[in-house]
């Protein structure tokens, strides 16, 4: 059908005209660290561009980010730029290979993103200029919670993007923990009585780690700054009008959640795309035995000189081929068939025909480019949700999770001969790849559904559950069971009067009839009187021997039959 042009052009504009009347400004608070965080915001700023919005990234002055008609940036003087920050990561991860707490370095970063939320909050000049811009809605990354608050500031409406591998308790779905295992436990659903013993403990442990420690330093910048009107920082994380988070069915355990709580876990993943020529001809030599990827990601650029040699000792053994992204020195245990890369195309790596596994950190991301494509995973988790998302791999069926602190040369190469030989994980990792992609739409397409959907309802409190006006004493109904166990006591002590009462009465009539037939009755009588006495009356008496209620009770029914 041949239209003219004016009525194609009449057309598109009615099907474009709503997304540009609801055109948006939205503003991203990315954590202040961890590049892979940056790509989902990139990718989603993209998919809101095309549906006619207006993205901002808050970044500090001397962030590199490559610019793109996509997004604007609103910058601001942090505590650190590109390379201060990359240098500080490194820091800790050099720490935690050196055996330091990982928790201690975790908390230390925590408390460096305060240190930074203190700077922006602390700028009149930034926060004058973001509130004139007008925001419609705030996306957080709740991996660093400056967002709530500069959300509150500008009196802006808030999501969550969570861009790791979290169910935070604090969205306040039921979480049993019976089956529902806490993050960083290492559990999966099916839990022993110990596991569940530890599932409940640490459950405990990061309440308290969040009440006390985490959201006060929050409280305590609102309050340096003079924040208006005053809200506590528990109270700011609940607010968040959705929880986007970056789960997904086919490697999450099901478990209870709400409503304003969305799944768009795999928001990177891709088609593979034409290899560059280099890696394309090295792909070509691998038709025999097909080839291994093994990246540690972006953002760990250097492992200790020990798992690196393990690692090379490892993948020398296997009669695959390997490419490996790796910075620093090369070990000297490297195998003859191992390629050593800057930079590697990850995603059209993982989705060629030839890729046998993947040996990674378990980093969310790259985990779900495995999945996508369909290919085993052996996981060396370092931090952070690293674990989380390998106990997940592993419970699966999809992989095999190592520690990186205890594991062998020949574990490794046990692992990763596991995973390409034994063909049921290739086979999981291929019907999680069915799952994942067995949904309405592009995880990025539902993510900006429901920015979308955001931006239509106001929010769209509809989605909000009253939990968050109930307190803890309401929500375990402590109030309802007081009560109901103070009525049913109440009831049970009446009754049990009753029947005291009762029995007493009757107890009385039956003195008073045997009374009254031995009254009646002489000689022969005599017996069965006293058979009366052993039967009835006596025997209720040696009841009631030392209760005198019973007595009195027989008094006054006495009395009244009289
Ligand atoms: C980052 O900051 C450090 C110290 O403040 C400075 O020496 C360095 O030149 C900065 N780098 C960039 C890329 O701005
Ligand atoms: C790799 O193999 C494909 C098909 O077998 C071929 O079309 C392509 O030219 C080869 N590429 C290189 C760089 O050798
Ligand atoms: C790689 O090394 C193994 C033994 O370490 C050797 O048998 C093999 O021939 C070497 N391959 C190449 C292509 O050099």
């Amino acid at each position: 059908m041949n239209l003219p042009p004016s009525l194609t052009l009449f057309l598109g504009l009615i099907s474009w005209c709503p997304c540009a009347l609801l055109a948006s400004k939205v503003i991203v608070v990315p954590p202040i660290m961890f590049e892979s965080h940056l790509y989902i915001f990139k990718t989603l700023a993209t998919a809101l561009h095309q549906d006619g919005h207006e993205t901002h990234f808050l970044v500090s002055e001397g962030r590199d980010v490559p610019p793109s008609p996509h997004y604007n940036f609103q910058r601001y003087p942090g505590i650190f730029n590109s390379s201060t920050a990359d240098n500080f990561l490194q820091s800790k991860v050099r720490n935690i290979f050196s055996g330091r707490l990982t928790f201690l370095e975790l908390f230390d970063i925590l408390d460096h993103y305060s240190q930074n939320c203190d700077a922006v909050v602390g700028s009149a000049e930034v926060m004058a200029r973001l509130k004139a811009e007008q925001f419609d809605l705030l996306l957080v990354d709740p991996n660093e919670m400056c967002g709530f608050v500069i959300a509150h500031i500008l009196g802006v409406k808030y999501a969550v993007v969570s861009t790791g591998l979290w169910y935070p308790a604090e969205v306040g779905a039921p979480a049993p923990l019976s089956y529902v295992p806490e993050f960083n436990t290492l559990l999966t659903d099916r839990m022993s009585l110990g596991q569940r013993i530890t599932n409940t403990a640490v459950y405990l442990v990061q309440r308290f780690g969040v009440h006390f420690i985490a959201l006060p330093k929050y409280d305590r910048i609102m309050r340096r700054h003079g924040v208006t009107p005053r809200v506590a920082m528990a109270d700011l994380v609940q607010g968040s009008q959705m929880w986007m988070l970056c789960t997904d069915l086919a490697l999450e355990f099901p478990r209870p959640t709400m409503p304003h709580v969305v799944y768009i876990g795999g928001i990177l993943t891709q088609p593979a795309k034409p290899l560059p020529q280099e890696f394309e001809a090295w792909v070509n030599d691998t038709a025999d035995h097909g080839f291994v990827v093994v990246s540690f990601g972006a953002g760990v650029k250097y492992l200790s000189d020990d798992i690196t040699r393990k690692l090379a000792g490892a993948l020398a053994l296997l009669p695959q081929r390997v490419v490996w992204r790796f910075s620093g020195v090369p070990p000297s245990n490297l195998g003859n068939n191992t390629k050593l890369v800057d930079w590697m195309p990850q995603n059209d790596l993982l989705g060629h025909a030839n890729t046998r596994a993947f040996l990674s950190h378990g980093g969310l991301n790259s985990i779900y480019e495995a999945m996508y494509h369909g290919v085993p995973v052996v996981g060396v988790p370092l931090f952070g949700d690293h674990y989380d998302t390998m106990t997940r791999v592993a419970a699966k069926g999809m992989g095999l999770m190592l520690h990186w602190k205890s594991m062998t040369e020949e574990e490794l190469r046990a692992a990763l001969h596991s995973v390409i030989s034994d063909s049921r994980y290739r086979q999981q990792a291929r019907l999680l790849s069915a799952i994942h992609k067995d949904q309405p739409g592009h995880p990025v397409s539902r993510a900006a559904y429901w920015i979308g959907y955001l931006l239509r309802h106001g929010g769209a409190d509809h989605l909000r559950s009253s939990v968050y006006h109930v307190s803890t004493l309401q929500y375990f109904l402590l109030d309802v069971i007081a009560v109901v166990a103070t009525v049913a006591a109440l009831l049970v002590f009446a009754l049990y009067r009753a029947v005291r009462w009762l029995k007493g009465s009757r107890g009385a009539v039956a003195a008073a009839a045997a009374s009254t037939s031995s009254g009646s009755s002489s000689g022969r009588g005599g017996v069965r009187d006293e058979d009366a006495l052993t039967n009835g009356h006596c025997h209720s008496e040696a009841v009631v021997a030392n209760g005198k209620h019973k007595r009195n009770g027989a008094l006054r029914s006495e009395k009244k039959i009289n």
